[in-house]
């Protein structure tokens, strides 16, 4: 749905109910009032109908509506929470699962659906009762649950499934969804792959926590996002259990299952930091991975408090020519993971895009930008004066005639989303000042950490905290085709 029909709908819904809030009110028998349950609580049988009564339940919408990717996320609910219980058979190269997917209806559902692509559905459960399930074209899972879904009400929906790695059609880069490689697993989902791995609402607008239960041989080891809980022995094999508490966009979710070597350090605030070695490739890393506290403590000093429960690399032994920052342990191939560059860049995608994520992929230099901008920050800590100095060649590098923001799903990672968002941030700071600036990053994750964010939101943020009018800025350096001229706008 389009943001402004959005709008409109919620102002509609808002002044109805509080035209039936009043009307309660109303005719509410007096000593009541305080006690007075919650609408579609166990409201007695005279009490006016409200606007959920009158609304049959229909079936949830087949796509969240992003611009970009319609068919990706799902209407009608918000999970809140996701219980993945994973058996990776090694051999076989085959992985069996079981997903509890807790989440609340945003209107009453006939029917819903969950994003899954590939995998075998075997059984499907709404609130433990049987529900009846379909494919639907490529990456849908509908859901009939045995009744009705009362708006407003939270519903736990299991699935269990089955399937080897697959992946979802992507750009000339590669194909979001996960990989086994021999025994090994590791997932890239951005943009819209997590529906290979797991039934879920697979758009970074629901964010939810997670938790993992992952058995794997026991001559493996298994790292998924968050905290290890804890590992349980079996027979030949091993469970392991991680704790996502900080809500997540689907993409970021990283299950990887290897043979691997960790690494422990402390960061600011006792913060856990463990990577995650491809014993292949151990002990190649450990000059770049070691800096990782500081570059957290100078992150923290910029953009404010590290955001999430706690960090750390994962290498794997593959050149892909890559990196992504899935949360709480971002992924490097092994030449992405040689570049100090690129780890600064991913673990600053922490903050933006992971703590705060982008409300839709028209959004997306929201994360590049910021996490380029953060890399020349890192680059340039020492010697702050060099960074004009990257930011002129970058502004002269090519290719940045493309807006960064709504850059066309083609161009999802173009290099201008990249390049040309982070020189749309050193024109704001150098505009509105060092303070202002600075306040805007670290304003960023306090009000929108743990949820998503537009570009109108940074735009009225920074016009808030600098008190400029900055709409030209940002229409001429995220909006415009043409690449302004940098010296136009600092002199
Ligand atoms: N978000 C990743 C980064 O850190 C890049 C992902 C690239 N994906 C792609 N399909 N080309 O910049
Ligand atoms: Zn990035």
């Amino acid at each position: 749905m389009d943001r402004r029909r959005r709008l409109a709908i919620v102002a509609g819904v808002v002044v109805a109910v509080a035209v039936l809030v009043v009307a309660v009110v109303l005719v509410w028998p007096d000593g009541d009032r305080d006690d007075r349950p919650l609408a579609g609580s166990g409201r007695p049988d005279s009490a006016p109908t409200t606007a959920a009564d009158a609304v049959e339940p229909s079936p949830g919408a087949a796509g969240i509506g992003d611009p970009y990717y319609p068919a990706a996320g799902n209407g009608g609910y918000d999970v809140t929470h996701y219980d993945l219980a994973l058996t990776w058979d090694a051999e076989a190269r085959h992985m069996t699962g079981e997903a509890a997917v807790t989440a609340t209806a945003t209107q009453a559902l006939s029917s819903f659906v969950l994003d899954l692509a590939g995998m075998e559905v075997s059984a499907v459960s709404v609130d433990g009762e049987e529900a009846a399930f379909a494919r639907e074209g490529d990456r849908d899972l509908r859901i009939t649950p045995a009744g009705p879904l009362a708006a407003g009400g939270t519903f736990t929906t299991v699935v269990r499934y089955a399937g080897p790695p697959t992946t979802v059609p992507g750009d000339e880069f590669f194909d979001p969804g996960w990989f086994g490689d021999d025994g090994e697993v590791y997932a890239l989902f951005e943009p819209d792959g997590a529906a290979t791995l797991f039934p879920s609402n697979d758009h970074p607008s629901d964010k939810a926590s997670y938790e993992f239960r992952v058995t794997a041989p026991d001559d493996l080891e298994v790292v998924a996002n968050g905290r290890l809980t804890g590992t349980i022995p079996g027979d030949g094999v091993r469970t392991w259990v991680y704790d996502a508490p900080d809500p997540m966009a689907s993409y970021l979710v990283q299950v990887a299952i290897a043979d691997m070597e960790f690494a422990e350090a402390t960061g600011p605030g006792g913060l856990p930091i463990r990577h995650a070695f491809d014993t292949d490739v151990a002990g190649e890393f450990d000059q770049v991975m070691g800096r990782t506290a500081q570059m957290i403590e100078s992150f923290a000093e910029w953009f404010g408090p590290y955001p999430l429960v706690s960090y750390g690399a994962l290498v794997v032994d593959e050149s892909l020519g890559l990196a992504l920052e899935t949360q709480t342990l971002s992924i490097f191939d092994s030449t992405a993971a040689g570049s100090e560059e690129i780890v600064a860049h991913e673990l600053a995608h922490q903050w933006f895009g992971n703590a705060v994520s982008p409300a839709t992929w028209a959004d997306i230099w929201l994360n590049e930008g910021f996490a380029t901008y953060a890399q020349w920050l890192w680059s340039s800590r020492d010697e702050p004066a060099a960074l004009d100095g990257t930011v002129r060649r970058a502004a002269a590098s090519g290719s940045l005639d493309l807006p960064p923001y709504d850059p066309g799903p083609e161009h999802l990672f173009a290099e201008s989303v990249y390049t040309r968002g982070a020189l749309t941030l050193h024109v704001l700071r150098r505009t509105i000042g060092d303070d202002a600036f600075f306040a805007v990053l670290r304003t960023w994750g306090e009000r929108f950490g743990g949820a998503v964010a537009t570009t109108a939101d940074l735009e009225a943020l920074a016009e808030e905290l600098s008190g400029a009018e900055l709409t030209p800025l940002f229409d001429a350096w995220l909006r415009a085709e043409a690449l302004p001229a940098y010296d136009d706008w600092v002199p």
